[in-house]
């Protein structure tokens, strides 16, 4: 808990420069069990993370998170204990009933059934005001709607958002492995384009796990306000 705490505050005397790289130590945070509503099972079980999500939660004025792909709900868990309001969106009927079961002790969390890219241009009109942090992490079938993500969240969250992509490419890091699909990596090239449209400004981190097999982040600062 200590070393939580000072990672913590690290981060927070850092906040305005924090690097482009970001490597995690491993956490002491027993990863045995099934209790996935404690959110120790987050980011491909690399708990190590969320102290960087808290240090978000406090300079950022973040009071709602949108996750795309919610899988086991692991990661969704994580982020209802850290944050206001979570909303959840998989395309897989099974994986989202499956992520409600388990998590019907967090009652912050709204789980959303359809296709990722849909799905925010419904909901996302309706809370244009709130500063989101998006989590997109929605793959694994033909459609990777990562671009469609970006192009709908730019519509209504320009420049009044934190970003950060799953499983992507780290330059200089052949260890890291990430996501590719139809020939195009998940890297920060291939989103490049529609990041500059989502942000006047940005700086961007790439946050890798303690075990870099369970993949690195890509997270878009602003550093304009709207
Ligand atoms: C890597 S998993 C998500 C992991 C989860 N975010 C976590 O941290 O544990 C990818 C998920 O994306 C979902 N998915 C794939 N294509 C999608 C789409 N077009 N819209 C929404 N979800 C999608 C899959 O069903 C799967 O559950």
């Amino acid at each position: 808990m200590l070393k939580r705490l000072a990672l913590l505050c690290l981060f927070l005397s850092a906040a305005d420069s924090l690097p482009l790289m970001m490597t995690f130590d491993k956490s002491e945070i027993d990863l045995q069990g099934t209790d996935y509503a404690s959110g120790n099972f987050a980011f491909n079980k690399s708990p190590e993370i969320g102290p960087f999500f808290e240090m978000l939660r406090h300079v950022y004025p973040i009071t709602t998170v949108i996750e795309t792909g919610t899988f086991e709900g692991s990661t969704t868990a994580f982020f209802a204990r850290t944050f206001e309001e979570v909303h959840t969106i998989d395309i897989s009927p099974q994986y989202s009933k499956t992520a409600q079961q388990r998590l019907t002790s967090l009652s912050n969390i709204k789980f959303h059934l359809g296709s990722s890219e849909k799905v925010l241009a419904q909901i996302l009109p309706t809370i244009s005001e709130k500063f989101v942090l998006f989590y997109l992490d929605a793959h694994w079938n033909e459609y990777w709607p990562l671009l469609d993500e970006l192009e709908a969240i730019s519509k209504t969250h320009h420049n009044h958002c934190i970003v950060v992509i799953d499983d992507v490419k780290v330059p200089g890091r052949s260890d890291i492995p990430f996501d590719a699909y139809k020939g195009h990596e998940c890297s920060f090239e291939y989103a490049k384009e529609k990041i500059e449209k989502l942000f006047d400004g940005y700086s961007m981190h790439y946050l890798i796990p303690s075990n870099p097999l369970m993949r690195a982040k890509l997270v878009i600062i602003p550093k304009t306000g709207r």
